[in-house]
């Protein structure tokens, strides 16, 4: 039986009591976490979104009509209290607790919503499997780990909003059901009833409205904004997700990352109470890739990748030497310490190499006397060894581990391997946060499958002036005005400045393929408005989630959302997506015809 709250009101949260309150009247309310019953006396331990309060209740001061009802209580029953503040018996504080040193004494009680046994229990660091999480993600929610997680995701939005309205921003909103938008991955589409067969597309980001609202003169634009991608998940990956959007007029590159350098320096100060170094680290895609094979940098340990082509390239041993001929490179990684990995460790590690398409992993173990334990070093001589080690900086006790391959497949293989040896030596600590900023990104990347370049970031990214020469002649060698914020090894956000100049973008869309009516098809409302004065403009997007999850240590993106989809897209809760009936689909002129 449910009773109303009628006559009564709230007057504190759980833990907005203290000890200064002694003897003061209270009315709480909140869910039962834990009854525990003491023959005679009752103790509720009453959580609400600030946390737990013990309440008392004592058939002497409740009566026997209260006391029956408190003896009913059980898990997640939602009740409200009347009583008063008394401090506990010293054998009971609990200096772990907010509320440890006080209790209430109930003098009347409400059971306001009964509970059903709820199928995990509401606590902190759930070991429960996540698929049952998010089946009953509203019980999940309770739980005070993933509501810190709301709170935080909460004060990261309002900061960022003040902070950008106080530099001139303005929040426009743009629309949700538009074009297709070009950043690169496949669309949301939704069916238009009064055009059948026309679909609208979701945003896959707001990138030319806010072009656009420069164009008109807004000149700093700011959007906390959902952005829908169909493409697979991972652990940093939704298929709709929220973006920090910005985009400002007459800025160069440097404005840009200057300003928004100053907005982490304010999130991290004032969500986490970290102090951010700025200006942040910078480094050129070339740089990034060189030395950490990533373009998002863990910079929290080095074990940096070294090149050891020259050192190679003429040796007997024809991986190495025969790749460097090819056009390729053999560079190497030094796991410092891991010299006494055992050997199936070492071969595991191997097997982690082929899949970033290494076609093998060499290996070097550096005895503590200084020989060499290696199934390369038989075809190597001993000049070369000892160069290959000196050039890695390998001491007795490591382990040098080897690629050789093409360029891009040495860097996503060592790249990852080092992650691997960060993890392993326990480098990785989600309390340190290393910034960087990576600049100069080519341009174009080409597409094997589709014979053809796309846009590295996206079509509108403004060419280096210095490379612009190159557009029609080596598009592949143009690097752009494009820059990514990386934080710990994940990308919390990318931008660029962008093309201004109608010929430029025009140039553009033909190096990557489009003819000139596929441009004006896609994108002619851009071009068109190109026309009639643009300003120069620049701007830059998060991740919100992700910055977040890097806030709050958690392991995916799906702690911070309140109501995340799981691996396949789908929704374990609403069980979304659903099939429809039949006369929404005749409304539309769909027919399903589903191809197995
Ligand atoms: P970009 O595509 O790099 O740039 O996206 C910007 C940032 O959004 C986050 N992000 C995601 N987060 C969660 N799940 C996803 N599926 C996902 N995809 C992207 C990343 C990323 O850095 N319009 C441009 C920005 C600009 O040029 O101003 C854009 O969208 O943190
Ligand atoms: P093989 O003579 O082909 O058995 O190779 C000898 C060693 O070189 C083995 O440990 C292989 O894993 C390693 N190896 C093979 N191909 C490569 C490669 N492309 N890069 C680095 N090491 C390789």
């Amino acid at each position: 039986m449910s009773e109303s709250m009628q006559g009564l009101q709230r007057t504190n949260k759980c833990t907005e009591v203290s000890a200064k309150n002694i003897d003061e009247k209270v009315t709480v309310m909140g869910w039962v976490q834990k009854r525990r019953d003491l023959g005679g006396v009752i103790f509720i331990d009453l959580r609400d979104k600030t946390g737990l309060l013990q309440i008392v209740f004592d058939a002497s001061t409740i009566g026997d009509e209260g006391f029956a009802k408190a003896e009913k209580l059980r898990s997640e029953f939602v009740i409200a209290v009347e009583g008063i503040i008394e401090t506990r018996s010293d054998e009971t504080i609990n200096p772990n607790l907010k509320t440890g040193e006080i209790e209430v004494r109930a003098h009347s009680l409400r059971i306001l919503s009964e509970a059903e046994t709820p199928p995990f229990q509401i606590e902190e660091d759930s070991n429960v499997k996540e698929e049952l999480r998010l089946k009953y993600r509203y019980l999940d929610l309770r739980r005070p780990d993933i509501q810190r997680n709301m709170i935080m995701r909460h004060k990261v939005a309002k900061i960022t909003r003040d902070f950008l309205s106080n530099e001139d921003f303005l929040e426009i909103e743009t629309p949700m059901l538009t074009k297709s938008t070009p950043e690169g991955a496949r669309d949301y589409l939704v069916p238009s009833r009064v055009h059948p067969g026309n679909f609208y597309a979701l945003p896959q980001s707001p990138q030319i409205f806010k072009q656009l609202l420069m164009l008109s003169g807004y000149d700093r634009y700011f959007q906390i904004v959902k952005c829908f991608r169909d493409e697979d998940l991972r652990a940093d990956r939704q298929p709709e997700f929220t973006q920090i959007d910005m985009e400002l007029s007459f800025v160069d590159q440097e404005k840009v990352i200057e300003i928004n350098e100053r907005l982490m320096q304010k999130l991290f100060k004032e969500v986490l109470d970290v102090d951010i170094e700025i200006p942040m680290e910078r480094l050129t895609y070339k740089q990034a890739m060189d030395r950490f094979g990533s373009d998002k940098p863990d910079l929290r340990f080095g074990i940096e990748l070294v090149d050891l082509s020259e050192i190679v390239k003429d040796c007997d041993f024809k991986v190495f030497s025969g790749t460097v001929a090819n056009g390729g490179s053999v560079r190497g990684i030094n796991a410092e310490t891991l010299g006494n990995l055992p050997r199936r460790q070492i071969d595991a590690l191997g097997e982690l190499a082929k899949t970033y398409g290494a076609k093998g992993m060499a290996w070097i173990v550096i005895n503590e006397d200084g020989t060499y334990k290696s199934a390369i070093t038989k075809f190597l001589s001993d000049e070369v060894v000892e160069n290959m080690v000196k050039a890695m900086n390998g001491k007795p006790g490591d382990l040098l581990l080897f690629c050789a391959d093409k360029n891009d497949v040495v860097y996503s293989t060592l790249g990852n391997l080092r992650l691997e040896i960060g993890k392993r030596l326990n480098l990785l600590d989600d309390k340190v946060f290393k910034f960087a900023w990576v600049t100069e990104f080519p341009l174009l990347e080409w597409n094997e499958e589709h014979k053809r370049y796309t846009a590295m970031h996206h079509p509108f990214t403004m060419p280096m002036e210095e490379d612009l020469q190159y557009l029609e002649s080596d598009p592949g060698r143009v690097r752009a005005i494009a820059y990514d914020m990386v934080l710990n090894g994940c990308e919390l956000g990318g931008g660029s400045i962008r093309i201004h100049q109608r010929d430029i973008q025009e140039k553009m869309f033909e190096a990557l393929g489009f003819s000139k009516e596929d441009a004006y098809d896609r994108f002619g409302f851009l071009l068109n408005a190109f026309k009639y004065g643009v300003p120069p403009h620049g701007g830059l997007a998060y991740g919100l989630d992700r910055i977040v999850m890097l806030m709050t240590g958690s392991p995916s993106i799906r702690d911070v959302i309140a109501f995340p989809k799981v691996k396949d897209a789908s929704c374990p809760m609403t069980e979304a997506p659903g099939t429809v009936d039949e006369k929404q689909l005749d409304e539309l002129g769909i027919k399903i015809d589903i191809i197995e």
